[in-house]
């Protein structure tokens, strides 16, 4: 796919109405010039989600997301940024002019064709587990129903079976008018060895399509009905539009779901979701095997930031979790570890035991770390001094990839307990770990609370910031005085940076102008949060911009002084009279 052109996606979100398309969402209350409403991305019982009309942006004061047309149907419908502009651009009647006159990329054909052979194998697959006679394919049922798959559950996954015969999907595709090369290059077919021509990967199987969030085939995974058939899934292999490690399997029937409970289940296998599934747990999804990987993470944190994983209790699943663990905290979700009893999976446990007692399960996670300690107990001996060091090596090296110094504090005290260490050795032992804890932990909590009181507050540059982006006269004004760098806060400096090269261009940039620059979610609900202040904070902007111009212009000159001091005495030890002389000369006008 091309780049939008800038001006195009300008005109999109100019033409779109943020208060037209959100309503279709949540509802709108009128409130001044505003609209406010219940948030459609948090649960609330009083509305702090606030539409702007005539910077036409919305604002979640509880939550803290915002963003302009395109962010929030990113947010609300899971879709990417050019998905999201192409959707409004056909709502509003403009033309994107790279998808009128050029042909896709090469590539972008092949992947097309690609998600057409699969959707094609999937509807012969399917087809044949519906309809045919054939005893392979009357064992093939058997076995699901034994498993307890009935029909409905057919349907909804679209299972299909492959059958026995070495080119049944070969001769369907063919006689579809679809080249060898291209069902090769699906990997559904896989060429002789020694030979000319090709036969079926999938035989004898039953099939688990594998859909991505935007419900396109993209893979197949497929079952051997005995144990004695080589392995027990054979799966795609990587092609144009599958990378292994960036699916979570059923997240497409229930991406819904996982962002409205604002939690979701991880398990290893196709049985494992599809099971709980049907028996009525919404926010499951399967990492297909391996430990999770950071696309895969990443791809579900478009819906949430709290897993639970629920993989088997076998060794290779408890290290696959334990894997996964260090990525989910780097990449900043909220994880928890359900267990199940040796030899059960969310599959069997389900059929057995029935949904309470799954969503007991899942309500009683452990925590990442009374989970990590208890796998960590199982290798070294917590008996021994040595093994006891160990353990509270590994723990801390884990707490130490937290971002947050409370967390690594808390996380760190609550191990001490645990472990029957004197918290103060812990600490210790935390400042030599790899990731070093900044500062003292006690100055930590101390500055937790003085954030929480002064979160809804704004600091003054942000008010700074405030008055910027209410009016570019400002924004002229503190030209003059002060730059980017300036700014402290490394937030508010992106957008300070945006808005003088904006400003450099025209002196008429608007707050869509900013957000299109600005693709940081952080950045950009900063924004939002900003031009959503109410009027009554603002109430005397030359004053707030004069406090705040004068705050850093003496911060700068603070800077400034303690530089040129800094290089006197350099001068002075160097005894290099005359530079010392004139440093304080420079020294000296500074005061003035
Ligand atoms: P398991 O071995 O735990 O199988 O592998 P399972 O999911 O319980 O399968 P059933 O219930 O016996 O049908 C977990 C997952 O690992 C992948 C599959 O995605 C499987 O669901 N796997 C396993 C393979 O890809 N190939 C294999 O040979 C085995
Ligand atoms: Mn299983």
């Amino acid at each position: 796919m091309g780049l939008i052109p800038n001006d195009v996606i300008n005109q999109v979100i100019e033409r779109s109405d943020i208060v037209e398309l959100i309503g279709n969402y949540t509802a709108l209350k009128k409130a001044g010039r505003n609209f406010k409403a219940l948030c459609p991305f948090h649960n609330e019982k009083t509305p702090s989600f606030v539409v702007n009309p005539d910077k036409q942006i919305f604002h979640c004061f509880g939550c803290g997301v915002g963003g302009n047309v395109v962010g929030f149907l990113m947010r609300q419908e899971h879709l990417e940024f050019p998905e999201a502009v192409r959707f409004l651009a056909n709502k509003a009647g403009v033309v994107i002019p790279d998808d009128e006159s050029t042909a896709p990329s090469p590539s972008r054909q092949l992947r097309e064709d690609i998600l057409k052979v699969n959707g094609l194998a999937a509807d012969f697959f399917h087809g044949i587990l519906l309809t045919n006679h054939e005893a392979d394919v009357k064992s093939a049922r058997e076995y699901l129903k034994a498993r307890g798959v009935n029909l409905e559950t057919v349907k909804k996954f679209q299972l299909g079976f492959a059958p026995n015969e070495w080119d049944a999907l070969l001769k369907y595709l063919r006689s579809k008018g679809v080249s060898e090369e291209l069902i090769a290059k699906a990997g559904l077919i896989i060429a002789r060895e020694g030979k000319s021509g090709f036969y079926d990967r999938f035989r004898n199987r039953i099939v688990f399509p594998i859909l991505d969030v935007q419900n396109r085939p993209v893979a197949f995974g497929a079952r051997a009905m005995k144990d004695d058939d080589g392995a027990k899934y054979i799966n795609s292999p990587e092609t144009a539009v599958y990378t292994k490690g960036q699916h979570m399997f059923g997240l497409q029937l229930t991406k819904g779901a996982v962002g409205k409970l604002d939690k979701i289940i991880v398990v290893e296998g196709y049985m494992d979701m599809i099971m709980p599934f049907v028996h009525g747990v919404e926010n499951i999804a399967a990492s297909l095997g391996t430990a999770l990987t950071v696309d895969q993470i990443r791809l579900v944190r478009r819906y949430t930031h709290n897993v639970v994983m629920l993989f088997d209790t076998d060794a290779a699943g408890q290290s696959a979790i334990v894997r996964s663990l260090d990525l989910l905290i780097d990449e900043g979700m909220n994880v928890r570890v359900a267990r199940l009893a040796q030899d059960e999976d969310p599959d069997s446990f389900i059929r057995q035991q029935g949904t309470e007692a799954f969503n007991a399960r899942v309500e009683n996670a452990s925590s990442l770390l009374d989970f990590k300690f208890d796998w960590l107990e199982r290798q070294h001996d917590p008996k021994t001094a040595e093994g006891k060091a160990k353990i509270a090596q590994e723990l801390l090296g884990t707490i130490a990839r937290f971002k947050s110094e409370v967390a690594k504090y808390e996380l760190t005290k609550s191990l001490a307990q645990k472990m029957d260490i004197p918290e103060g050795v812990l600490l210790k032992q935390a400042g030599q770990v790899k990731d070093k804890f900044a500062g003292a932990p006690l100055a930590v909590a101390r500055n937790e609370a003085e954030t929480k009181i002064s979160a809804s507050a704004s600091t003054g540059q942000e008010l700074l910031l405030a008055l910027f982006l209410k009016d570019p006269a400002w924004v002229k004004a503190a030209r003059e005085h002060i730059g980017p760098e300036d700014f402290p806060d490394g937030l508010v400096r992106q957008v300070v940076e945006a808005i003088w090269s904006l400003a450099n261009e025209t002196s008429d940039w608007s707050t869509n102008d900013l957000l299109v620059r600005l693709n940081d979610e952080a950045v950009q609900s900063l924004v939002t949060r900003l031009i959503s202040i109410e009027e009554g904070k603002l109430i005397d902007p030359a004053r707030i911009f004069q406090d705040c111009i004068g705050k850093i212009r003496q911060e700068k000159q603070k800077k400034a002084r303690g530089r040129l001091v800094q290089a006197i005495r350099q001068a002075e030890a160097l005894k290099d009279k005359e530079k010392a002389d004139q440093l304080t000369e420079e020294l000296n006008q500074l005061f003035k």
